[in-house]
């Protein structure tokens, strides 16, 4: 096993010299070792409790159905040979479209990034209609890559490549913004988080979404849900907007859906939505499109969402309590907590606080991720597998960094 030391060394000097240092303040030079469920082990002893893994980690870390579907898989052929049909891709299309909204969405692509979906969808809905517009909304992050990075808001990730983004417009959340964005009858398409996740953990108004989703009718866009991060029961359901009766015309998931142990996205569509594909499945492919050792875990990861699902929702209860009665506790550094389910955010008083606390967390033995577009802003996503004494101590943990912080005072701003 590789040193710590060496560990750091290899990222500071040859991935990113700012990563090397806040990877070592975080872990107080340790790094990490193993996972087990919502357990993260150091290499130097220590051990934390995982509420952040930026969403991945639904079914905490090496759930054992995952690994071990991975592992049959592994035996058998990893690989695709990509001019032949693979049975684990096939058993995925099936279970996912058995998913979601069974008869509706009956149509799936794969990818391995949450942005790989968002590309895809995008893609779609543009060759469909024929239009180049698509309506976003303030707030939103649906990735990086070029096409995904245009829908995001953030203007921390736009600004230094503007000049090769275009035609996104980015609605506020207000019902009477929307008219102006759909005048010009060129939208092919509208994608909203339901529950806005990096930009802040912010839960769109359902006036709102079926505001957005009735023009996106009117005007025959399409209407895409990224759930990259909401779906699979994170905020409850399985998907947030398919519950709300919003119909999309496809759900994008990611994040969780590889189980916690692989990378894999999905966009599960109608057949409508997905005909260009249908005509020319090489309109939009990638290498890795449906890996099978992806889909393997995949396919493992809904069966076993699926089982440990009532325990979320009694998990969501306690946390949900216990994130009000912190906020309570600490009114000069916490300014609430918001969110669904098992997706939190706790807001601090400023991004600097929210720094400090990220890193007075990590110390003490808690993980959180911090909000990507929304510094002051820290995540708190608890695993289905988080059990009572895990809670118990993430509390006590939560307790005690707030307690050491003096927001006037916070100096760092390693959030975000
Ligand atoms: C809602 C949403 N969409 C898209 C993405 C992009 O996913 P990825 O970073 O896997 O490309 C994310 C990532 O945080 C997300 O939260």
């Amino acid at each position: 096993m590789r040193s710590a030391e060496d560990t750091l060394r290899g990222v500071r000097e040859h991935i990113s010299p700012s990563l090397g240092m806040l990877y070592a303040i975080n872990g107080m030079d340790a790094v990490e070792a193993t996972g087990d469920g919502a357990l993260v082990s150091l290499s130097d002893g220590r051990d934390a409790v995982d509420f952040g893994s930026y969403a991945v980690t639904l079914l905490g870390h090496r759930h054992p159905a995952v690994t071990a579907a991975v592992a049959a898989e592994l035996g058998r052929m990893p690989t695709s040979t990509r001019v032949l049909a693979n049975p684990a891709t096939a058993a995925l299309a099936d279970r996912l479209t058995g998913y979601l909204d069974p008869g509706r969405l009956t149509r799936a692509w794969f990818g391995l990034n949450g942005c790989d979906a968002v590309e895809a969808a995008l893609k779609l809905a543009r060759a469909h209609t024929g239009r180049t517009r698509v309506v976003a909304v303030e707030g939103a992050y649906h990735g990086k890559s070029l096409g995904a990075l245009a829908a995001t808001w953030s203007e921390r990730y736009r600004a230094p490549v503007r000049g090769l983004l275009g035609g996104v417009t980015h609605v506020p959340v207000d019902v009477g913004a929307l008219d102006a964005a759909f005048a010009d009858g060129d939208v092919a398409a509208v994608i909203f988080e339901p529950v806005q996740g990096e930009g802040g953990v912010r839960p769109l108004p359902s006036e709102f979404l079926d505001a957005l989703v009735a023009r996106a009718r009117e005007a025959g866009a399409f209407v895409v849900a990224d759930e990259i991060q909401t779906g699979l029961r994170r905020c409850g359901e399985r998907s947030l907007a398919v519950a709300a009766g919003l119909r999309p015309d496809a759900v994008l998931l990611g994040k969780a859906l590889g189980g916690g142990v692989l990378p894999l996205s999905a966009m599960v569509a109608t057949e409508e939505f997905h005909r260009p594909l249908a005509r020319d499945p090489f309109l939009h492919t990638t290498t890795f499109s449906g890996h099978p050792l992806c889909a393997a875990a995949g396919a493992a990861a809904l069966e076993a969402v699926e089982e440990h699902a009532a325990d979320g929702a009694d998990l969501a209860e306690r946390v949900e309590r216990g994130l009000a009665e912190l906020c309570a506790r600490h009114p000069g550094l916490l300014r609430g907590a918001r969110g669904r389910g098992l997706l939190w955010g706790l807001e601090a008083a400023s991004p600097a606080a929210a720094g400090d606390l990220l890193m007075e967390l990590g110390q003490r033995g808690l993980l959180l991720s911090p909000c990507l577009g929304e510094p002051e802003v820290l995540r708190l996503l608890p695993p289905l597998v988080t059990t009572p004494a895990q809670l118990d101590r993430a509390w006590q943990v939560l307790d005690e960094a707030a307690a050491k912080i003096t927001p006037d005072l916070a100096v760092s701003g390693t959030a975000g």
